[in-house]
């Protein structure tokens, strides 16, 4: 699938459910949350029937996201029919760790979801500092995530990578220990820029920290930092490796960066069944209704095709954006 602009569609990030154990500032407003119906979200077969689709049109690429992802019940027995999809070479998964050194029977939820097919794994973590997390996170879940980050590393995925959102006076002073602690832990870490998708005013002037800025905070401590054009995940980052190391970070800086959107790669399936061409747009689509009226697979390929059509060259966060549907229940 292609789309006016050149962006060819290899990539489908699948969010299962609307729900977190979590509350970070820049992902949910924090008013009493309401959920979504049970019957309101797709089920496992449907949502499996939507990745099949997609599939046999050029997606090879799946992330399953939430809300939590973890929080939903059997992911495990989902996600392991992903990688039979012959199409799908890559499965990954983003999550904020607190469950993931969870026992399930006698492996580790990290252990079950590595045996199950998932390959790469994303974690979202803003702050070495337990108070400062519970802070952002609205929870005192920090020692459960550090647990949960050496789950991942004994279940030995291909690839995990930490995710840092970049609040200016909230984790600034974070930098240089969360690349300590990549580092130690031969661990790619990126650098995300706060994005408009909240309900929360969460970002401001005074709070927005770009990624030129943290770039320049980490050169200052470790010396320029020297680009790897061609390391490359599935994603919108621009890599650089710490001179003198074998470590990579990323920056991904989605306001400030105006070439963003340029290589994107990616359709979002909300876990409504809405299919969104740009997470930085209005633009939704809702292929439940369809796929619950008994569409055949070719009603539900054109769907798709059609969806791609109206992917928007680049996001509108720059311009004139305000969030409809808070983070949470897009999936990142
Ligand atoms: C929505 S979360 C879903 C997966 C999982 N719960 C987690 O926290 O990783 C996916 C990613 O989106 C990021 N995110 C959420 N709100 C954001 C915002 N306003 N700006 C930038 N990134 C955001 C999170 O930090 C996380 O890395
Ligand atoms: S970023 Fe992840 S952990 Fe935090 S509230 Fe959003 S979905 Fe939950």
């Amino acid at each position: 699938m292609e789309d006016h602009y050149g962006h060819r569609i290899s990539y489908l990030r699948v969010s299962i459910t609307d729900r977190c154990n979590e509350r970070c500032t820049y992902c949910m407003p924090r008013e009493l949350q309401e959920w979504l119906p049970r019957e309101d979200i797709l089920t496992y077969e449907e949502t499996l029937r939507l990745i099949g689709i997609a599939a046999g049109l050029g997606v090879t690429k799946i992330r399953v996201t939430g809300g939590e992802p973890l929080v939903r019940r059997n992911i495990v027995d989902f996600v392991r029919e992903i990688p039979k999809i012959s199409e799908i070479s890559s499965l990954g998964i983003s999550t904020n760790a607190t469950l993931l050194a969870h026992e399930t029977g006698k492996q580790t939820m990290a252990t079950a979801l590595r045996d199950a097919g998932v390959n790469s794994i994303n974690i979202s973590l803003d702050t070495l500092d337990r108070g400062i997390y519970s802070q952002i996170t609205g929870r005192d879940l920090h020692l459960q995530v550090l647990a949960g980050i050496e789950a991942a590393r004994a279940a030995e995925f291909d690839q995990i990578k930490l995710n840092t959102v970049l609040m200016r006076g909230r984790n600034e002073d974070q930098l240089i220990p969360l690349v300590e602690f990549a580092g130690s832990r031969n661990l790619v870490l990126r650098f995300i820029e706060m994005m408009p998708v909240s309900t929360t005013e969460v970002l401001s002037e005074e709070n927005f920290l770009p990624v030129a800025e943290a770039k320049r905070a980490i050169e200052k401590e470790f010396g320029d930092l020297i680009p790897e054009p061609t390391f490359r995940t599935n994603g919108p980052a621009t890599y650089y490796r710490i001179p003198g190391r074998d470590q990579r970070i990323g920056f991904i800086g989605a306001m400030t960066n105006l070439h963003f959107c340029e290589s994107c790669n990616k359709l979002r399936l909300t876990c409504d069944g809405k299919l969104r061409p740009c997470l930085g747009s209005y633009l939704e689509f809702d292929i439940m209704k369809p796929l619950r009226a008994g569409a055949s697979d070719e009603e539900l390929r054109q769907f798709f095709i059609g969806v791609v059509e109206r992917k928007p060259e680049q996001h509108d966060f720059r311009t004139n954006y305000r969030p409809n549907r808070k983070m949470v229940a897009i999936g990142g």
